[in-house]
């Protein structure tokens, strides 16, 4: 099954369709067969720039077509759950953009389903195979920072307002998930979110999201489409060391040798003075900034989901993991 020829189709070709449609055309091995759009202007587009792939208006031509081994869906978040139960019907793995669903009782729907039929679920979570964000990660588990104690993330942007869902929706999946998985997926003890909606009635132009997990770690996420600067960064505050994750910058990780001791006192059994005030060691050593190499995600996203169907290897970003996100975005609330 390793090399086995492998048939998709995928249903919207918007502004992010065309990425995912370019790298799983480009898969080893691999075809896609139907581009599925309600829109004529848009199957314009792929007929003329994806020529191998032919361009449909109806769904039940690919669900009726057995050749077709998988769908990948990257159409609105509200589309997701209907498109993806009706691809599991067909037999047909599926691939659906983030989020996953729009509530958790629809995860556990396609769940059950994709159960029952031995079908894969994968969710394009995509910055979990982004190599900076996988560099954090093996930081963090060989226990680099220490104990991670806190992390916000900004993700940023004048423009591309959407009426469908708000910047919550449409932009915390990534942190949501890229939080998640460097912390291993914990169960939060509380979501906070405060959010303002000035463009347009109901829907928030920019939201802050407070999760704070068991054990004292603490997230803030802060996503807006109404700010002056295009901005991509996380910081992960560790009680040894500290990163800054910049996605628009050249050096996208910056590793600081940074913190704050509290300072033991000699001749009481190296414990912390109990009288007084106590006293601090401020730490401020060498700043890395370390090679990543960088292969597009997408591309290791694809393959991914192609290996999976082959395999029956587990999901990195499969229903566990998009469960966690839709649960999150859940209990913020709209
Ligand atoms: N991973 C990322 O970094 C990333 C970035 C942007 C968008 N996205 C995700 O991609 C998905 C699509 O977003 P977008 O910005 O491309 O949206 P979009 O509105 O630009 O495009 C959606 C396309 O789907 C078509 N469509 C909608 N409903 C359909 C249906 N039922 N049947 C057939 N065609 C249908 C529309 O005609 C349109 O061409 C969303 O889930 C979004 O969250 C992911």
């Amino acid at each position: 099954m390793q090399n086995d020829q492998l048939t998709f189709a995928q249903i919207g070709c918007g502004y992010w369709g065309p990425n995912l449609l370019r790298n799983f055309s480009s898969l080893k091995n691999c075809r896609v067969k139907y581009l599925v759009d309600s829109s004529a202007e848009r199957r314009h587009f792929v007929e003329t720039n994806f020529p191998a792939t032919r361009a449909v208006a109806d769904l039940a031509v690919v669900l009726a077509d057995a050749e077709v081994n998988a769908v990948i869906i990257a159409t609105p978040a509200e589309s997701h759950f209907a498109l993806a139960l009706a691809v599991l019907q067909a037999g047909k793995h599926v691939f659906v953009e983030k989020p996953l669903a729009t509530k958790v009782s629809e995860v556990d729907i396609l769940a059950a389903e994709a159960a029952q039929r031995g079908l894969v679920v994968m969710t394009g979570h995509t910055f979990l195979y982004n190599s900076a964000v996988r560099y954090v990660k093996a930081m963090i588990e060989r226990g680099d920072l220490g104990d991670v104690r806190y992390i916000y993330s900004q993700r940023l942007n004048l423009g591309r307002i959407r009426s469908d869902i708000d910047a919550l929706w449409n932009f915390a999946p990534h942190d949501i998930s890229i939080i998640q998985y460097w912390l291993g997926d914990p169960e939060p003890a509380s979501v906070v979110r405060l959010g303002m909606d000035f463009i347009q009635p109901g829907i928030d132009d920019v939201v802050f999201l407070n999760i704070k997990y068991p054990n004292k770690v603490m997230a803030n996420i802060h996503v807006s489409w109404l700010d002056p600067q295009k901005t991509r960064k996380m910081v992960v505050v560790g009680s040894q060391k500290m990163v800054i994750y910049d996605d628009a910058a050249d050096d996208k990780i910056a590793i600081y040798d940074k913190g704050i001791d509290r300072k033991a006192v000699l001749g009481q059994n190296m414990d912390y003075d109990k009288q007084g005030m106590p006293t601090f060691a401020y730490r401020a050593g060498d700043v890395l900034l370390p090679q990543i190499n960088f292969v597009e995600p997408l591309r290791t996203e694809a393959q991914h989901f192609a290996e999976c169907i082959r395999t029956g290897a587990p999901c990195i970003t499969g229903i566990d993991h998009a469960r966690k996100v839709v649960s999150i975005l859940e209990q913020a609330g709209r």
